[in-house]
């Protein structure tokens, strides 16, 4: 959107007022000078999501969502930043002065792909097609859900290309997307099989994933190659349309197979994607991370998928994302699990999902004869092991009793096995104490940018007494803020967050929303207070690495000049202090 100057996008943004907006997707009450809902963005029961008309910005104090209209609209609809700001400029009927129809970067692809589907899909209702719709009915996937998921087939005959090459669609495109093949001539490169379609997470359509169904000895699956558009390690299927649901369920359930997405899909358990086969990436976690929501990892239950999950599990631990597994007994997916035993069936399952550390356990009991006293052996060292990996000493000490229990082994044997059966108290209380003081620091840091971003003068104030922060993640906010008064002569909160947006960089500006305590009330004395702990910690710091300093040269000269500095700086202070 670098077409709509930030003047126009502020102007935007002021032509509506958030309450309106937020209170046309979600019920807002009026409770003293704010509005309060059920926040769409977590599992809310109680209204923890606040909308601040004076500040014309939303927070949600449980699950950390905030912003200003553009990231409420950006974020329960799942569309991209410049949707949204052509959204509010629709509700108010403000016409843009530049690219009022948005389009895509990739707008052209899209449509190739959205022609391409369209096709596929009517392939299915002719005669021609009659045996792929037979192989689907067989499959228990009705109308409905060929509708939902836009199933098409494939026929051996290069029809695709034929239409789109009719359509103007350029030719090196269509084969750079991975539709079509150029060699000797001009042909699809799906033929004769069941069409899935894969989006993007904004929905957009990328790729295919292919299907045999004629009984033949073929890959099962063909996807689309790897294309700029179609990026395997950031595709998990049926994303864009789960996303909203797993937020207001509070989970997300991560199956392998499309067909197994599709399935509990329309079995109304909307919270579902799949992950087709491949590890998870980093990507893919990011994508899971912003969403704020446990997951339920269900993958195959053969020995491929059994691996998945303890890998998936692992990673998806490490990020801090809560995970729990889904083991199915009696069905080789979950697809073929719902068939069997209805979908009832498998809601009930997902509430026994187990944790990570659980089904490790089991997993490690897997083809070992317990009652043998080498494999029990090996069991039990296995668990040992994985106990170490853990920094849990709740989980160590239920484990440890559980299995002395079971097999009958003295506590105390297992215990001396554990590479730290420490007692950490100690430890936790002095990092407790430098935590408390470095989070009162990096409070007043975040305070004082709030009122900063609130208020010109505020802002001026700061570049007078410190027009420095002792943190860089802060500084950066702080330049911008300081840019962003030389550009617009004032600032409000609201506006600031539309030109962060711009820049990808409005995460910091979430935290700082969130840590601020909305009832206080700005004034100045408060102020006042968070730049003297701040001062206090910029020359607490530059002291310290004075002494430092002060130790390792022999200059005596050197030695007096930094004695003078410290003591200046200890001087200076005092008189700030009082
Ligand atoms: N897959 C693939 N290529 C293959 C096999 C599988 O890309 N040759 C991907 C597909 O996305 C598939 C997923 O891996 O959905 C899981 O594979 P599998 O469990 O074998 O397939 P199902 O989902 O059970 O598919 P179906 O029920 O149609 O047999
Ligand atoms: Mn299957």
């Amino acid at each position: 959107m670098a077409s709509l100057s930030s003047e126009e996008l502020n102007r935007i943004r002021d032509s509506v007022n958030i309450v309106d907006v937020v209170a046309s997707y979600i019920n807002l009450e009026k409770k003293g000078k704010n509005y309060f809902g059920i926040c769409p963005f977590h599992d809310d029961h109680t209204p923890s999501m606040s909308v601040s008309e004076e500040k014309q910005i939303f927070t949600c104090f449980v699950c950390g969502a905030s912003g200003n209209v553009f990231t409420f609209i950006k974020d329960y609809e799942n569309i991209s930043f410049v949707e949204a700001v052509n959204k509010v400029a629709n509700f108010s009927g403000i016409k843009l002065s530049q690219t009022i129809n948005v389009v895509k970067k990739y707008d052209k692809e899209y449509k190739a792909y959205d022609l391409a589907i369209k096709y596929y899909k009517n392939n299915l209702k002719s005669k021609e097609g009659s045996k792929a719709l037979e192989y689907l009915k067989s499959r228990n996937i009705s109308e409905d859900i060929i509708e939902e998921f836009d199933i098409g087939v494939s026929f051996l005959e290069s029809h695709l290309s034929k239409l789109l090459i009719n359509k103007k669609f350029d030719e090196d495109m269509l084969v750079n997307i991975g539709l079509v093949n150029k060699k000797e001539g001009i042909y699809d490169i799906f033929r004769n099989r069941i069409m899935f379609p894969i989006h993007n997470n904004f929905g957009d359509p990328i790729g295919f994933s292919a299907r045999v169904y004629n009984g033949e000895v073929d890959t099962k699956y063909i996807n689309t190659r790897e294309t700029y558009i179609f990026k395997k390690g950031e595709v998990l299927f049926n994303f864009h349309r789960a996303s909203v649901h797993a937020k207001k369920s509070g989970y997300l359930i991560l199956c392998e197979g499309q067909m197994d997405a599709i399935r509990i899909y329309s079995s109304g358990i909307k919270n579902v994607c799949a992950t087709m086969g491949t590890a998870l990436t980093n990507y893919h976690i990011n994508l899971i991370k912003k969403l704020n929501v446990r997951v339920i990892l269900n993958m195959d239950s053969d020995n491929a998928g059994i691996k998945a999950a303890l890998q998936n599990g692992e990673l998806l631990r490490n990020n801090n994302i809560d995970v729990s597994i889904l083991k199915l007994n009696d069905a080789k997916d979950p697809d073929e699990y719902i068939i069997k035993f209805g979908k009832e069936a498998y809601e009930d399952s997902l509430k026994h999902a187990i944790s990570l550390f659980d089904f490790k356990l089991n997993y490690l009991k897997l083809n070992k004869d317990l009652s043998k006293a080498d494999e029990l052996t090996e069991y039990i060292n296995d668990v040992i092991n994985e106990l170490n990996k853990y920094n849990d000493d709740v989980l160590k000490s239920i484990t440890i009793n559980k299995i002395s229990e079971e097999y009958n082994i003295d506590k105390n044997i297992l215990l001396n096995k554990l590479i730290k059966p420490v007692n950490p108290i100690k430890e936790e209380v002095t990092i407790n104490v430098s935590k408390k003081k470095s989070n009162q620091n990096i409070k007043a840091i975040e305070e004082v940018l709030y009122y900063m971003m609130n208020n010109v003068q505020y802002a001026n104030i700061f570049v007078k007494e410190l027009n420095y922060v002792p943190e860089q993640k802060y500084l950066d906010i702080e330049k911008d803020i300081q840019a962003y008064i030389i550009l617009n002569n004032t600032i409000n909160m609201a506006d600031f967050i539309t030109y962060e947006m711009n820049k990808g960089k409005d995460g910091i500006i979430k935290e700082i929303i969130n840590n601020h305590n909305n009832d206080v009330e700005m004034n100045i004395e408060e102020f006042m207070e968070y730049i003297k702990i701040i001062r206090k910690w910029i020359n607490t710091s530059k002291i310290n690495s004075l002494k430092v300093e002060l130790k390792t040269v022999n200059d005596i000269n050197r030695k007096k000049e930094i004695a003078d500095i410290i003591a200046r700086i200890k001087r200076e202070s005092e008189e700030y202090g009082k």
